[in-house]
């Protein structure tokens, strides 16, 4: 029998403009965890692990934090960390929000982002569209006023906005750490996206090097002079590296003791029109990464496992390969609001039997 999410999807959000559908559900789940009485009823039912506080079963000590499950929300769901609370209450562990540019900007014009039917996938071409560092951080702000919401997992994914020159690409990512590192987890330098000009070629060590020194060094400002722990700093890459450029940021990553490496974003690998694939197509090469890097890596720094996960067996595959979190965003789309939750629980009860 089909899921009922699946003929609500055919019926419905499949006519509509996928930009269109996305912002009708973000609205829903903004508003859902805005509502106390709705959202504690929500996710008791559907995330009773994120209730079990530090140390329940599946729950992951990784990047200097306990994560209450495995699985988050990858980055470019929620731009402008709108709808954490909403997020969290449907099941995922953490919520990656951004990705952030230090001033507000439109990102491309649409349509630009598109259903690949067929592949279960998406093609986004959004060029990091958000409400700019300021006004993220506001908004986790709000977030983090409260007991309940200082304990929600939240990374927030940084990047450069479209007219900055790759020459002071650094300063930007810089700002952005500065700003928003008070009220993160974790922080991921994004160079991976394909929608904004010259973002990829900041992958080479050479390029990144000084962007990672300088958004450490502002992240580090910030939390001082906000009293509170050092943020763990990761960079996001993307599949259609090289596998000696892979080992590249490894070494890097190892050389100024980075925390952990997000693999992978989007990819370019593909004739569909503009814009980067994501969902199942990208699975084997992400779990090829994600290998590599554990490898190269060894067991020190963490990686945070994305790209083509729909079911279970999926992040499975991503956490034996080396991954210590995992992340998705185009199984949302395809399998609607329980799919957080349904994965997680699948991975908890893992970690049960394993006890
Ligand atoms: C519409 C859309 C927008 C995205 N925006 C961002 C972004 O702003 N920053 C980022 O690092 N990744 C972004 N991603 C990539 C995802 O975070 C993720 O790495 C990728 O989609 C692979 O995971 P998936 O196959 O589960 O979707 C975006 C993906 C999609 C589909």
């Amino acid at each position: 029998m089909r899921k009922p999410y699946h003929v609500f999807f055919d019926t419905i959000f499949r006519g509509m403009d996928p930009e269109a559908a996305h912002h009708l559900a973000f609205t829903w789940i903004g508003f859902a965890g805005r509502v106390p009485v709705l959202r504690d009823v929500i996710q008791g039912a559907l995330a009773p692990y994120l209730g079990r506080g530090i140390g329940g079963p599946g729950s992951v000590e990784v990047l200097g934090r306990t994560y209450p499950a495995p699985f988050g929300l990858a980055g470019g769901f929620d731009k402008d960390a709108r709808a954490v609370r909403g997020l969290t209450m449907l099941g995922f562990a953490f919520v990656e929000v951004g990705t952030v540019t230090p001033r507000p900007q439109p990102g491309n014009e649409a349509p630009r982002m598109f259903r690949e039917l067929e592949l279960r996938g998406l093609r986004n071409r959004m060029g990091f569209n958000n409400e700019g560092a300021h006004a993220a951080a506001a908004s986790l702000r709000r977030l983090r006023a409260s007991a309940a919401g200082r304990q929600v997992r939240v990374g927030v994914n940084i990047g450069k906005n479209k007219t900055t020159p790759a020459a002071d690409a650094a300063a930007d990512y810089a700002l952005c750490a500065r700003v928003l590192a008070p009220y993160a987890d974790y922080l991921v330098v994004n160079v991976s996206s394909p929608n904004t000009p010259g973002l990829r070629d900041l992958q080479t060590t050479a390029e990144l090097r000084p962007i990672l020194v300088a958004a450490r060094e502002a992240a580090d400002v910030a939390t001082r002079e906000a009293r509170q722990k050092r943020v763990p700093l990761l960079v996001k890459i993307a599949p259609d590296l090289a596998n000696d450029d892979v080992d590249a940021v490894a070494d890097l990553v190892l050389e100024l003791g980075l925390d952990g490496v997000a693999a992978v974003n989007t990819t370019i690998g593909h004739d569909l029109g503009p814009g980067g694939l994501s969902g199942p197509p990208l699975l084997p090469r992400g779990l090829e990464v994600v290998a590599r890097l554990r490898a190269r890596l060894g067991e020190g720094p963490a990686i945070i496992g994305s790209g083509g996960i729909t079911t279970p067996t999926d992040a499975r595959a991503y956490l034996a390969a080396g991954a210590d979190l995992v992340q998705g965003y185009t199984g949302f789309i395809f399998e609607g609001p329980l799919w957080a939750s349904r994965l997680n629980r699948a991975l908890v009860r893992d970690a049960k039997v394993r006890r």
